[in-house]
């Protein structure tokens, strides 16, 4: 790049010479600041304290000579151009200088090429800075590339890819040959490069049929879909393997074909075992987890049961006993009592166990709980008011009836329990319509319309430690024989086979609300 004025340093012991070229530099119209020097050592110090954008010299001069400014040139600023004046007429004199390295030679006598020679010894210096710069930026990006290739912690694998579309070991990185390691194989570079693939991978790797098969199809599949492949494969060696993560890229030429593969990966066998051995600790656990509540279960139901036949034994004894037969007949009715109660407990439990609803019957709820309404107005202790708000016709739903009427049955039950001293109990039905927003606080609902049930008691309400186990099968806070803890396990199982959901909300002192909803048909 020209700068403006030019800066020449001039090596001439003649000053007239200097004002020939001056003028010869103005003549061409270049602008230039020129500085003449006569003896070596100026000359060396000139050049080391400042930016010069070119030095002239002369061939022959009283104490040094132009080869010799040139050689001390050459090392101190080798980029700024350098060109020789010369009053000797003679080709030796020429091929000199240009192989000592001068930019271009003149001649005293033909001075009219000076600043055609300038301009062009100063394009072919900025052309010379660009390339060198041009390569200085291309070997660092090669030497940042080998560094990364080599520290990656991924394999990194090159092939080369001939006419036939056989393939060839190029190269691999480290981190190739360290997980070759982990499966015995002590192997470096040198071992596999321009080694065809069937020589690498059979004889050198030692690769099962199922591998090799692998790597063949994989390969023909990146190449024919002219994409990278990506995949997981366990490499099986002799007598070992791995799994890895493998991206299999084809690299084109301009004449589309394939001439380059990179296979890069990750060994991700450690990941895997270490996933499978957390699925098997997960499935024991569940197990336990099954095992343990089997456990509980069964205890419970042996309680329950035992208590039953604890009652019948007790009252059965003293009726033998008795030769009073109205007493008798009393203690009849009283095991009367206890099996009625051993059959519902037997019943939720069935109701409890089944997966599925035994059927599935269009079921007009309103309908249905008016069925029920008079036994429960029936058994309602005094002190308890019941009202209710049924939509009529109501909605439809799929359901077995019977199912729907003993989860209504289990929930008032609970409010009745709940209200000792009396108080009120609100039963209602009705459609309604939920959005996505609505079904994110339900869990796995999704929007459409639902029937509603409710029933709102003024009970005791519920603690929330309660109300956190209230699900749980055999969770009561009631004395033993008035609850076996089933009620709102058998609700929740009724429910979540029509897909549905119950929900509670309930305070100490304030009373109990249920909301039950199930998709309508
Ligand atoms: N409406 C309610 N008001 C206050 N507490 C309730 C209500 N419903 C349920 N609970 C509490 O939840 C517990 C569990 O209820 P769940 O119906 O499952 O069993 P249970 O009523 O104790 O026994 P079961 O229903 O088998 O006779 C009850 O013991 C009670 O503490
Ligand atoms: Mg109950």
């Amino acid at each position: 790049m020209m700068r403006t004025p030019l800066k020449i340093l001039l090596i001439e012991d003649n000053a007239d010479d200097e004002l020939l070229l001056r003028r010869e530099l103005k003549k061409g119209g270049l602008d230039a600041v020129m500085h003449r020097v006569e003896k070596r050592q100026e000359f060396i110090q000139r050049l080391k304290d400042e930016d010069w954008d070119l030095v002239v010299s002369d061939y022959i001069l009283p104490s040094f000579g132009g080869l010799e400014a040139l050689q001390a040139h050459r090392e101190l600023k080798p980029k700024t151009p350098f060109i020789i004046i010369s009053g000797t007429v003679g080709e030796d004199v020429a091929v000199k200088s240009l192989k000592a390295g001068a930019d271009d030679y003149l001649l005293k006598q033909n001075l009219i090429r000076l600043v055609p020679a300038i301009t062009r010894a100063l394009q072919n210096s900025a052309e010379r800075n660009i390339r060198e710069m041009a390569e200085k930026s291309l070997q660092e990006s090669r030497d940042r590339m080998e560094l990364i290739i080599k520290s990656v912690s991924d394999f990194l694998i090159f092939l080369s890819c001939d006419d036939q579309g056989g393939f060839h070991y190029q190269s691999a990185n480290p981190s190739f040959f360290s997980m070759l390691r982990t499966v015995g194989l002590n192997l470096t570079e040198a071992d596999i490069v321009y080694k065809s693939d069937s020589e690498v991978e059979d004889r050198i790797f030692g690769f099962q049929q199922s591998t090799l098969e692998w790597l063949h199809s994989s390969r023909r599949e990146a190449v024919e879909k002219r994409q990278a492949v990506n995949c997981e494969h366990e490499f099986r060696f002799r007598d070992a393997k791995l799994i890895a993560e493998v991206c299999l890229t084809p690299i084109f030429d301009a004449d589309d074909r394939c001439r380059f593969m990179l296979i890069n990966g990750r060994d991700i066998t450690a990941k895997r075992l270490a996933e499978n051995e957390q699925r098997r600790l997960h499935h024991q656990l569940l197990h336990a987890q099954k095992m343990e509540a089997l456990g509980t279960l069964s205890s419970e139901i042996a309680h329950e049961f035992n208590n039953f036949l604890g009652g019948i034994l007790g009252f059965a004894t003293i009726a033998l006993q008795s030769n009073d037969r109205e007493k008798t007949s009393s203690y009849l009715e009283e095991i009367n009592k206890i099996v009625a109660r051993a059959r519902q407990v037997v019943y939720q439990i069935h109701t409890f166990a089944q997966r599925q609803p035994s059927r599935r019957d269009v079921v007009q709820v309103t309908a249905a709980l008016r069925e029920i309404l008079p036994l429960l107005q029936a058994t309602l202790p005094s002190g308890i008011e019941l009202s209710s708000d049924l939509e009529e016709p109501g909605p439809v739903i799929l359901a077995d009836a019977g199912q729907l009427q003993q989860l209504v049955l289990n929930l008032f039950n609970n409010a009745v329990q709940a209200m000792p001293y009396g108080g009120k109990l609100q039963l209602s039905v009705a459609t309604v319509t939920l959005d996505a927003a609505a079904c994110a606080e339900l869990p796995k609902m999704s929007p459409g319309q639902f029937a509603k049930l409710t029933l709102v008691d003024s009970g005791t309400g519920m603690s929330p430690e309660v109300l956190n186990q209230v699900f749980d099968p055999f969770f009561t806070t009631k004395p033993s024989g008035q609850g076996t803890g089933l009620g709102l396990a058998v609700v929740q199982r009724i429910v979540r086979a029509y897909k549905g959901s119950v929900r509670l909300k309930s305070q100490l002192g304030q009373g109990t609300t249920v909301e039950v909803l199930f998709p309508v048909r």
